[in-house]
């Protein structure tokens, strides 16, 4: 009944928004501009952010690109704002709303479909890996199930310990908050995958480390974006605002309670990008995944949310770029590590700065993580670049095993620093 309900809950949106939103970029344009000074770069973060024109990345420093939509009449502004400002004005496609790859988008749900662990996978796909994942090896691998999300979701915790008993520190991952950041999820599938299945993994990674993992937190956006009369570019999560009743979702990643508001959001429940919520965790989403942080607070040690794109590893605070935390050198030194093991791995470098440095947005998971639980390390990961949002899935199996190192960096550093001594009873 539930199934059914979802399903003519998103034939009938669908019918609704095709106009607006199935073609929407068709006739759009994807600029970059690159800003070389920091004069530049301010001017480039004071464009608006949503409306006619679509922000997809903020530069977070100099010489990193700033990209965005643009429709066919703005063209000519956008070319005179970058001569302006001494810019160069680089249009990276035409007609991007065509350049959408037309993988899997099919409304019929089908639930029974094999997983590929390389590949871009439904919401129901990647819910029944976990079962059969915890099937498979009951000693090590369990699912908690959470609540549902706006749509009726069930969300599913992927827990994954040696020994469950033994206290050892909390590595949670979560992915896909913002819906349209496909290689998050593709990435925490593939966490789970290799902590389960690699042999290697129970002597290093999990050893004396715990790792707790969301695959997609925010399913009803995700749907949405694999769907055809969706929108391939929505960011926000799927609930219906009372203050308009035509307009939906929440930006997750601005929903969070800690400095909620402050800085990088918009009021407005119709801004397609950074709308922070009609007040902190009114989404269901954001509510689950403050949940596990709290119910496991003392334990937990690192909490990494992964997005994309861009190649970035950020830690607080995202809300400002006027103070950091006391023990900013302690992330830093931590996220080049990881940095690197990545690039040993044949990877690219991660930029690593605190996530507000430029571009300050408040109501982050990572601030809240950091700020409010007492999680020592916190970072958001932004992953890959080059392909914004559409990174080819023929792309995988090189670049997942790549970021893996920077996961088993990641353990090594917590087991170090955090991990018990075995007890007598865990031997
Ligand atoms: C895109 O532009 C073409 C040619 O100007 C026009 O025929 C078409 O209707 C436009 N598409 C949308 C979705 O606006
Ligand atoms: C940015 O790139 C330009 C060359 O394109 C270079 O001259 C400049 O030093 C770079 N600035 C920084 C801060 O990396
Ligand atoms: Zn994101």
């Amino acid at each position: 009944m539930m199934r059914w309900t979802i399903l003519f809950g998103i034939l009938g949106l669908s019918w609704h928004v095709k106009c607006e939103e199935g073609l929407k970029y068709d006739n759009h344009s994807l600029v970059r501009l690159i800003p070389k000074t920091e004069q530049q770069l301010t001017a480039v973060h004071q464009l608006p952010d949503a409306g006619e024109m679509e922000v997809l990345k903020r530069s977070r420093m100099v010489n990193d690109s700033f990209d965005i939509l643009v429709p066919e009449m703005k063209k000519v502004y956008m070319e005179d704002f970058a001569k302006e400002h001494g810019m160069d004005f680089h249009v990276k496609e035409d007609n991007y709303g065509r350049s959408f790859a037309p993988v899997q988008r099919s409304g019929r749900r089908r639930s029974n479909q094999r997983l590929n662990i390389f590949g871009y996978n439904s919401f129901d796909t990647i819910n029944a890996f976990l079962e059969q994942t915890a099937a498979a090896h009951p000693g090590l691998a369990q699912v908690q199930p959470l609540k549902r999300s706006s749509q009726g979701r069930q969300l599913k915790l992927m827990k994954i310990s040696t020994n469950p008993g033994a206290n050892n520190p909390i590595i949670f991952v979560d992915a896909g908050i913002h819906a349209r950041e496909w290689a998050a999820p593709a990435m925490a599938v593939y966490l789970i995958h290799r902590l389960t299945s690699d042999p290697a993994a129970r002597e290093e990674e999990l050893n004396g480390v715990d790792w707790y993992i969301l695959p997609n937190v925010n399913p009803d956006g995700y749907e949405f974006t694999r769907y055809s009369r969706g929108n391939r570019l929505w960011r926000k999560t799927r609930s219906r605002s009372s203050a308009r009743s035509d307009c939906f979702g929440v930006d997750g990643n601005r929903n969070y309670g800690f400095k909620w508001g402050v800085s990088g959001v918009s009021r407005d429940p119709c801004n397609q990008e950074t709308y922070a919520g009609p007040e902190p965790f009114s989404e269901p989403e954001t509510r689950m995944v403050r949940d596990v942080m709290m119910e496991n607070a003392k334990r937990l040690k690192l909490y990494v949310s992964l997005h994309s794109y861009g190649n970035y590893l950020v830690y607080p605070w995202g809300y400002t770029g006027a103070s950091l935390p006391d023990d900013w050198r302690k992330l830093d030194t931590l996220a080049h590590k990881v940095s690197k093991a990545i690039v040993g791995a044949g990877g690219s470098p991660l930029k690593v700065l605190s996530a507000g440095h430029w571009y300050p947005a408040a109501g982050g998971s990572d601030d809240y993580a950091y700020g409010v639980v007492g999680v020592p390390y916190s970072y958001t990961m932004e992953l890959t670049d080059g392909y914004e949002f559409q990174l080819p899935a023929k792309m995988l199996p090189k670049l997942l095993p790549q970021f893996y190192e920077g996961f088993k960096e990641f353990a090594r550093n917590i087991r170090s620093e955090f991990g018990t001594v075995r007890s007598r009873d865990a031997e």
